[in-house]
């Protein structure tokens, strides 16, 4: 099968992480028979320094047209100061949304050898394995009007969503839930905020249609709380944007680092562009340490979800699974003993145990 897919690497580790993708994919391809051929844009800040925009049109044009879209990550000091309409994450919000992405899946699953990773205890976390579904292209994020008023002393971000942008991530959500436990937490504000009393109308009324679904409302600041003291009775959450933002970030301390999360952003044709759930990590940018797991469980979530490669995606996990298992982790994972590797490294190992296991198949 050959796949046309678009490499948007974007700033600081996102640099990194996207060799190692690159890196699995190809090895994926030979074991397997594919062939993918990678395209390489810019999006963020390299792009405005570049290009002057953050998200360029033959960029635009390119996403357009591809099989799938893999992105490391936007964003850096640099560009802190510029207008809001000329940052990094403009780019990023700008193809989300043009592409009508409108269904953020992150998966949130501790890998087992992972477990005394985390600061939370381990019986707390052990069997945790939840689906945030993020709505990804409404609410807060693209509000109009987003902007100072007078002379610069207020400020208005306003939070708007359409009944249609509503029901169609929340039967997204519902048909998540049949292919996993039949339990959906929807969470929203609804003692305060207008939008979520809509919201949960809609999922009361969804809820009709998917009666094999368990369905539980938790406001979100219960739900931030709950998510790390009972993570396990969790299956699949769906929340509005900002929210789902939030909560997934936080989720993220069960598996030991922000750096082990993929994710999927996709809409109801398959079309994907698929990303870590992480930034760019200033911090640690340059040094060659990043944590690749997230970005290439987004590639294994790719090959799923865009182009159905199932067999393809589960040998990644494994393979990710055996290198963490083999003791291998980088510094953002704090493991006793095992041993330390680079970003570099950690490619190698995994793409080794996918060699290996598929010559031990024969
Ligand atoms: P961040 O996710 O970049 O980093 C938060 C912390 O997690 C840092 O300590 C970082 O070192 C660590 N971390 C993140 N990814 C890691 C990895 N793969 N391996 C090891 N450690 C990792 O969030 P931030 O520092 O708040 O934001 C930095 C920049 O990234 C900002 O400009 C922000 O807008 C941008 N950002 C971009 C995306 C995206 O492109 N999808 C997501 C979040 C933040
Ligand atoms: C994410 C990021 C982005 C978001 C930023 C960089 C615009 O935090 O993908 O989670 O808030 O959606
Ligand atoms: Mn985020």
């Amino acid at each position: 099968m050959n796949k046309q897919i678009i490499l948007l690497p974007g700033d600081g580790v996102g640099k990194e992480i996207m060799e190692s993708a690159k890196h699995v994919l190809n090895t994926i391809a030979s074991e397997f028979g594919h062939s993918f051929t990678f395209h390489q844009h810019a999006i963020g800040g390299e792009a405005i320094d570049n290009n002057g925009t953050p998200l360029p049109e033959d960029t635009i044009n390119a996403c357009r047209q591809a099989d799938a879209i893999l992105l490391g990550a936007v964003g850096g000091k640099k560009w802190d100061s510029l207008p809001g309409h000329m940052r990094p994450e403009k780019g990023l919000l700008g193809i989300r949304k043009m592409l009508g992405l409108f269904a953020n899946l992150r998966p949130v699953k501790g890998f087992a050898p992972l477990l005394h990773a985390s600061p939370l205890k381990e019986d707390v976390i052990k069997g945790s394995d939840i689906l945030i579904i993020r709505e990804l292209t409404g609410g807060l994020y693209f509000g109009q009007p987003s902007e100072r008023r007078e002379n610069g002393d207020a400020v208005v971000d306003t939070l708007s969503y359409h009944r249609s942008e509503m029901e169609r991530i929340i039967d997204k959500a519902f048909q998540s839930a049949r292919l996993r436990n039949n339990h959906l937490t929807s969470v929203d504000k609804a003692n305060v905020l207008e939008s979520s009393r809509m919201w949960r109308e809609i999922v009361n009324e969804k809820s009709k249609d998917y009666p094999d679904v368990t369905v539980e409302h938790v406001l979100v600041d219960a739900a931030a709380m709950k998510l790390i003291t009972q993570p396990n009775q969790f299956d699949v959450i769906v929340t509005e944007n900002l929210f789902g933002d939030i909560l997934s970030d936080e989720a993220s301390v069960l598996t030991g680092s922000l750096g082990m999360l993929p994710s999927a952003s996709i809409r109801s044709d398959g079309v994907g562009l698929y990303e870590p759930v992480h930034g760019s990590a200033p911090d640690i940018a340059g040094k060659g340490i990043a944590n690749p797991m997230g970005m290439i469980l987004s590639a294994a979530m790719m090959l799923k979800y865009s182009f159905g490669m199932e067999e393809e995606a589960a040998e990644i996990e494994e393979a990710v699974h055996d290198a963490l298992e083999q003791g291998y982790h980088t510094p953002d994972l704090q493991i006793k003993g095992g041993k330390q590797v680079t970003t570099k490294e950690m490619t190698e190992i995994v793409v080794d145990n996918l060699t290996t296991k598929s010559v031990s198949n024969f």
